[in-house]
């Protein structure tokens, strides 16, 4: 997967080889900063405003004043992928920090944050989107403010690796016996017709590809129920599935080794899918094509 040589640096477009931190950088001694990933389709950003307008969320949420308005980081992103030249599948990496500074616990005065961004191919992931994809669940050990997109993300890291190591795709979080989301997508269970899934509350992170969703069922006029479901739930469901920029809308078959549903992905997941991809301009049409 080939990074795009120029990368984004404060205002600044330099080489990606180029990019120096201070020993003293709060991202990397405290984790001190938010971040982004954004979709990018054939050259052009999906959700892009929903995406700034988290980032400018978290970054308040944690005190962290960008230097730049939302509209001139906007028009620095795309001039990212213009001086690229990006036509292809890709996605963009983008962290704000607190800065560099003598390391002490408490925020420096007067040091602008960092940012960078930069963009990387990355092709859609066709098997898992059509067929659908395995699951672990898992105990959610994470902080109370996950609807910050910090950049703490070590039980999301731990827990991810424990789905890799029983051979599965993701990690289904679950808090006092509640689903809340997976380690790095939000998930949703589909039965008698109406989609659950976990409300916004601050135990996790509002997707933008959920944001999606939530007008897509508008159109399709599918309910959306925001109450969050058990564990148990998830055996006696319809269809289960998650969503996230990097993941879209990709169904989940299998939870801890038991099949879901008929084992196929279901027709309100493909439904959705379809959506998606005609949200996103995608023109190869692939669900449609199943
Ligand atoms: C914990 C978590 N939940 C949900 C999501 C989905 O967010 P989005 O749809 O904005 O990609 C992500 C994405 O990285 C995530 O890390």
């Amino acid at each position: 997967m080939s990074v795009f040589p120029v990368i984004l640096s404060q205002d600044k477009f330099i080489h990606r080889d180029s990019l120096k931190f201070p020993v003293e950088e709060r991202a990397l001694q405290f984790g001190d900063g938010v971040y982004e990933v954004i979709r990018i389709y054939k050259g052009s950003y999906y959700l892009l405003d929903e995406h700034i307008d988290r980032l400018y969320r978290s970054a308040e949420a944690i005190k962290i004043k960008l230097s730049q308005s939302k509209e001139v980081l906007k028009g620095l992103l795309l001039e990212l992928l213009k001086r690229n030249n990006i036509t292809e599948d890709a996605k963009l990496y983008m962290q704000v920090s607190r800065g560099s500074a003598p390391r002490d616990h408490i925020f420096p005065e007067g040091v602008a944050p960092n940012i960078y961004a930069y963009v990387q191919s990355f092709p859609r992931n066709l098997s898992s989107l059509k067929g659908g994809v395995s699951v672990i669940t898992h105990r959610d050990m994470r902080w109370e403010n996950c609807y910050i997109k910090s950049l703490n993300l070590l039980p999301n890291v731990m827990a991810k690796q424990v789905a890799k190591e029983h051979g599965c795709y993701e990690a289904i979080l679950h808090r006092n016996g509640l689903v809340t989301e997976c380690s790095a997508s939000n998930v949703y269970l589909v039965k008698d017709g109406k989609i659950f899934t976990h409300p916004t509350t601050k135990n996790i992170l509002h997707g933008c590809v959920r944001m999606a969703i939530e007008r897509f069922v508008q159109e399709l006029e599918i309910p959306l129920v925001e109450e969050a479901f058990l564990i148990e739930d998830i055996f006696e469901a319809d269809e289960i599935f998650l969503s996230s920029s990097t993941s879209e809308i990709t169904p989940i078959v299998s939870v801890d080794g038991h099949q879901v549903g008929d084992g196929k992905p279901g027709t309100i997941t493909r439904k959705l899918q379809v959506a998606y991809e005609k949200d996103a301009n995608i023109q190869e049409n692939l669900i449609a094509n199943v």
